[in-house]
């Protein structure tokens, strides 16, 4: 059985690129920049915005708990969703009907100063919360299947990279001398209608992914048309080839279910793989941070308007250092900038954690402040982005909906205990709340490095591979 096993997957690595033979180089072209920024800033802006938003000055009562929390509870069940909706309506169309619920949320919230209800907010945090989780399974598997394998990492960091301003643009917004008051809080929620519009205008015109065209309607001419148009060339025959390969090995299974996925053993460690990442993404604390940094500074004594001054430093540096992972992201590969991310996060917590226990020095201070700006910088150089395109990555399109799905909803559960846990854990263990997330953040360095392929410049086939040899090799006897 083995052999046979490992048969098949060298052959796989051998067949689908020969040793030497470089992946084909696929360039950008307008057609494909305009559908990743349609694709992406209409949708991904939801979820940073909305993250962001709340953190306009606010006192935590329980009903502004819940106003904050009940967007992960969206996020949830909107992942849950993300295999039906993107099986059924495709991705293309999942995420232009997914603006309804962008209106509706705005609807609600809007309304609810006038209405006197506040009820109403949270049902309009409720509806952009399910909008943002099936944007957050859609989007990086429609960004996967448009681009090129060469440039698969760069373009599923424009993911992250739009969440980051948008959470940049709502803390602004939110400032007490722009929208962060009374009168201006409904339309600083309203805002976030514009990228849904904007979406559904520029949109339309783009096409549904290839790999998605030629599953579902099994025409190979009709996919090729599409890439024709994405690269904006004839040339597309090498491309064709290896979305052949993918199709062909899938054919037999229409669509990978979740008992599939937990039970095929070339599935489950691909699974185990996207889920502990999502978990590591947010048990490394990155919400405490963009939930609480204002909260964070006050406690490093920081006064009022200096602890928000520093507020907006870090969603510059987040936006700044997304940036350049995405730059970076082709050289360096996937696993270097994660093992680089988490080993850096973890300095910078014990940084943190040991200027906030003693405060009582003004250089503290300013190492208080230098330890988050350093978290932020390790978190998005790696640990940001890659979670949310690496699913893409490991399954081929049968499987790519469903175990997407299932990774949106841990990721939105673990951002949904962060959110919850931090305050009260905070106010028993004081700075020591930090170490917490250090101890997570060891743990998932390890598990990267010893667990996570890498993914850079392979074709899912080739992964697929490479996932059969680790499991081969991970079945140490054989009933
Ligand atoms: C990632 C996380 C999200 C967080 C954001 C901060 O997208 O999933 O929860 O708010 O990064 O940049």
């Amino acid at each position: 059985w083995c052999c046979l096993v490992f048969d098949s997957a060298f052959h796989t690595l051998r067949t689908v690129r020969p040793v030497g033979q470089k992946l084909v180089q696929v360039g950008l072209t307008g057609r494909l920049v305009y559908t990743i920024a349609a694709a992406a800033f209409g949708s991904a802006f939801q979820h940073g915005y909305n993250t962001g938003v709340v953190n306009a000055p606010a006192e935590i009562t329980m009903i502004w708990s819940t106003i904050v929390s009940v967007f992960c509870v969206g996020g949830m069940i909107g992942g849950s969703i993300v295999g039906v909706v993107a099986d059924r309506l495709g991705r293309k169309n999942g995420l232009l009907y997914n603006n309804i619920f962008v209106l509706l949320a705005v609807l609600c919230e809007c309304s609810s100063k006038w209405l006197g209800s506040y009820e109403l907010i949270i049902l309009g945090r409720f509806f952009i919360g399910l909008n943002s989780g099936l944007n957050a399974g859609l989007v990086p598997v429609y960004l996967n299947e448009v681009s090129p394998s060469n440039l698969k990492g760069a373009v599923g960091t424009v993911y992250q990279f739009v969440i980051t301003l948008s959470i940049m643009i709502s803390q602004l917004l939110g400032l007490e001398s722009v929208l962060g008051t009374e009168s201006g809080w409904p339309l600083l929620f309203g805002l976030t209608a514009v990228p849904a519009l904007l979406q559904l205008l520029m949109f339309p015109i783009c096409p549904e992914s290839p790999k998605h065209v030629l599953k579902s309607t099994g025409n190979e001419l009709q996919a090729k048309q599409v890439l024709v148009w994405l690269r904006g060339s004839l040339d597309v025959h090498e491309e064709m080839e290896q979305m052949k390969a993918e199709y062909e090995a899938d054919k037999n299974s229409s669509k990978v279910t979740l008992r599939e996925l937990t039970s095929n053993p070339s599935l489950r460690m691909p699974l185990i793989i996207s889920v502990a990442l999502m978990v590591a993404q947010q048990f490394s604390g990155i919400n405490a941070a963009m939930y609480f940094s204002t909260k964070i500074f006050s406690m490093a004594d920081l006064s009022e308007k200096s602890a928000q001054l520093a507020t907006l430093g870090v969603g510059a540096m987040n936006v700044a250092m997304t940036f350049v992972s995405l730059v970076v992201i082709e050289k360096a590969g996937r696993k270097t900038l994660l093992l680089v991310g988490f080993i850096g996060m973890f300095v910078s917590t014990l940084i943190l954690t040991v200027s906030l226990v003693v405060v009582n020095m003004v250089f503290l201070t300013y190492m208080s402040v230098a330890g988050m700006l350093l978290f932020i910088l390790f978190f998005s150089i790696g640990p940001g982005s890659i979670p949310w395109f690496i699913t893409s990555e490991l399954f081929s399109v049968a499987a790519r909906p469903t175990a997407s799905g299932v990774a949106v909803v841990v990721n939105w559960t673990a951002n949904f205990i962060v959110g919850i846990g931090f305050l009260p854990l905070a106010s028993l263990l004081d700075a020591y709340v930090f170490l917490i997330f250090a101890f997570f953040q060891a743990i998932f360095t390890v598990f990267i490095w010893f667990k996570v392929p890498e993914t850079k410049n392979r074709t899912v086939e080739e992964i697929s591979a490479i996932n059969i040899l680790t499991t081969a090799l991970s079945v140490r006897s054989i009933p």
